[in-house]
């Protein structure tokens, strides 16, 4: 029997009050997350069960309990406060995978810090812009790293503490620079915790839009109430469960369902800090055990398309629940995961904002391939009209979704920007952005983004900032920025440039330009086609027209360019 059982039940039944008793949480109570994943399982009689099973890409693993991180977690907590960071401030994690990213996200919320997880594969531009932004304090890092933070330091201000966490005092280190290696440190057995209480700022996550620059989705230590529940009903934990979210923590995915909800739930889960290749991946799931098994459509069709064969030639026996996040999973890989694994991906759909799922497939439910399912229990979700944003009654016409406010998890605000987070609501419902239709049986059916944003195998990229990137290089006069379709990353990144007076559209000139914007802001933003235009075309008041670029990659009709052109 799953953890949700039936759904229209709980549907009828369930609220957030629940999730909070089981987390013997009471209103005004102290809650910090730092302590629910670690402290708290520990009291429960738990501490020798094994949290963390990691795996490094030469094959080396090492394994941890929760007694074990409850230790780990207070010793970097300590390092932090005697390093005299205050509650309240911004510390980011600039990590690989390593167990200090996981144990550092932990430390940090048990001082009271605020966690800024970062994708270590950022360029110093792309970290720059957020360290800034939210005036970080420390970074924890790694020693190969470092040159990139070297290079920004300078004008940053606010950043005092830059913590090389595998340096072991090797490496002469600069201002501002310390060395700390967790598992030399003498093990901290007390901490006094951060006495959180539900509103007090936990998380922080950037993320792309349209326009601008990356906004930070600030979250709070009361999103535990969601992350716990939903974790438990939709990956469905069970005590034995062995658990594998793919996600890297500089993304949502990887601190909410990488971090939060299978420790909250005590659950032991594995981490593979290595890049994505099939056998490797079927080989860790064989080797550990794997019993859960959370990830994306892009690596889903990556494995696809070695086909069923490759899923054969390993004994994944030990799979009994398999889930995916971040973008349309279509019904071929739903149809295929079953021939493949004997089991369904179960699609999930949720943001940076939402901080943890809000439509999904439930164990139990019956599955239409396609569809991303339906509302959690206590979310109410539903799609409104693009004008009016009143909700639409009948099934089958395409609306924006909206979600009522008030799930635990939603994120607070925008760092340094209230008014795009007040521009968010509309009508008493929270926006999300994406277009679908919800069919009789109340399943939701995604139809697309809203806006230009470019989601490349789950992870969004702002056309605005690459746009800006791409004028920074000396050849290029104007830029502008698409997403591409892509049979395995459903989107890529494509640009549009005209080049200055004195350059040629050269093959090495578009290699060079690829390198300049892959350094700049990480391999996800780097445009894997660039077309030379002669001109770029534009409204008459000289706005670049993105979309009728866009529609040509689609192969869309443009419509009537007339009107595009007076926007
Ligand atoms: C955007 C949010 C939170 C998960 C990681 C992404 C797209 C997410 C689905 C899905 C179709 C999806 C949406 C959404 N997306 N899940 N199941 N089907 N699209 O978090 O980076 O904030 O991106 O990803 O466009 O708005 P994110």
């Amino acid at each position: 029997m799953s953890n949700i059982g039936n759904y229209d039940k709980q549907v009828k039944n369930f609220t957030w009050e629940i999730s909070e008793k089981e987390l013997e949480y009471k209103k005004g109570d102290v809650i910090n997350i730092g302590e629910y994943c670690s402290d708290r399982i520990c009291r429960l009689g738990k501490g020798d069960k094994l949290a963390l099973i990691w795996q490094g890409h030469s094959g080396d693993v090492k394994k941890y309990t929760f007694d074990r991180m409850r230790v780990l977690t207070n010793t970097i907590a300590q390092y932090l406060v005697d390093k005299e960071i205050k509650p309240g401030e911004r510390v980011c994690l600039f990590m690989d995978k390593i167990p200090e990213l996981y144990f550092g996200f932990l430390g940090i919320l048990k001082m009271g810090g605020i966690c800024q997880p970062l994708f270590s594969a950022f360029g110093g531009e792309s970290l720059f812009t957020r360290l800034e932004d939210a005036e970080t304090t420390a970074v924890l890092t790694q020693k190969k790293h470092l040159g990139k933070i070297r290079k920004i330091v300078q004008d940053l201000p606010h950043l005092k503490h830059i913590i090389v966490v595998d340096d072991e005092g090797r490496k002469p280190l600069r201002e501002k620079e310390c060395s700390f290696s967790m598992e030399k440190e003498k093990g901290i057995e007390h901490f006094d915790i951060y006495p959180a209480t539900a509103e007090t700022p936990s998380v922080l996550h950037y993320t792309s839009g349209t326009t601008g620059k990356p906004k930070g989705a600030l979250h709070v230590h009361y999103s535990l109430v969601s992350q716990y529940m939903t974790a438990k009903y939709v990956l469905d934990f069970q005590e034995e469960d062995i658990y594998w979210c793919t996600a890297d923590p500089g993304w949502v995915t990887g601190t909410s369902y990488g971090i939060i909800g299978p420790w909250s739930n005590g659950i032991t889960q594995c981490v593979l800090d290595a890049g994505f290749r099939v056998e490797s991946w079927y080989r860790f799931i064989r080797d550990h055990g794997i019993t859960v098994w959370y990830s994306a459509p892009t690596a889903i069709r990556s494995l696809m398309k070695d086909g069923t064969a490759a899923a054969k030639k390993f004994n994944l026996s030990s799979l009994r629940h398999l889930c995916s996040v971040g973008e349309p999973l279509n019904s071929e890989a739903v149809i295929w995961s079953t021939k493949a694994y004997g089991l369904t991906f179960h699609d999930t759909f949720w943001q940076t904002e939402t901080g943890s799922m809000m439509i999904s497939n439930y164990p139990g439910m019956k599955i239409k391939p396609g569809s991303m399912g339906k509302p959690f229990p206590a979310v109410s979700a539903t799609v409104v009209d693009l004008k009016t944003h009143e909700p639409i009654e009948k099934p089958g016409i395409v609306g924006l979704i909206a979600i009522k406010p008030g799930w635990p998890s939603m994120f607070r605000t925008y760092w340094n920007n209230e008014e795009v987070y007040k521009s968010k609501f509309i009508n008493g419902w929270y926006i999300c952005g994406d277009r679908a239709s919800i069919d009789e049986e109340g399943y939701f059916w995604f139809v697309g983004r809203d806006d230009d944003v470019i989601n490349t195998g789950g992870h969004l990229v702002g056309p605005f900032e690459v746009e800006s990137a791409l004028i920074e290089h000396e050849a290029i006069a104007e830029s502008a920025v698409v997403g591409k379709p892509d049979p395995v990353n459903m989107e890529v990144v494509k640009a549009f440039i005209t080049l200055n007076p004195g350059y040629e559209p050269t093959d090495m000139l578009e290699l060079k330009i690829m390198n300049f914007i892959r350094k700049k802001l990480s391999p996800l933003a780097m445009p894997q086609e660039i077309e030379f235009m002669d001109k770029l075309p534009k409204t008459r008041s000289g706005k670049i027209m993105r979309r009728m670029l866009k529609a040509k990659e689609w192969g869309e009709e443009i419509g009537d360019t007339s009107t595009l052109e007076d926007e």
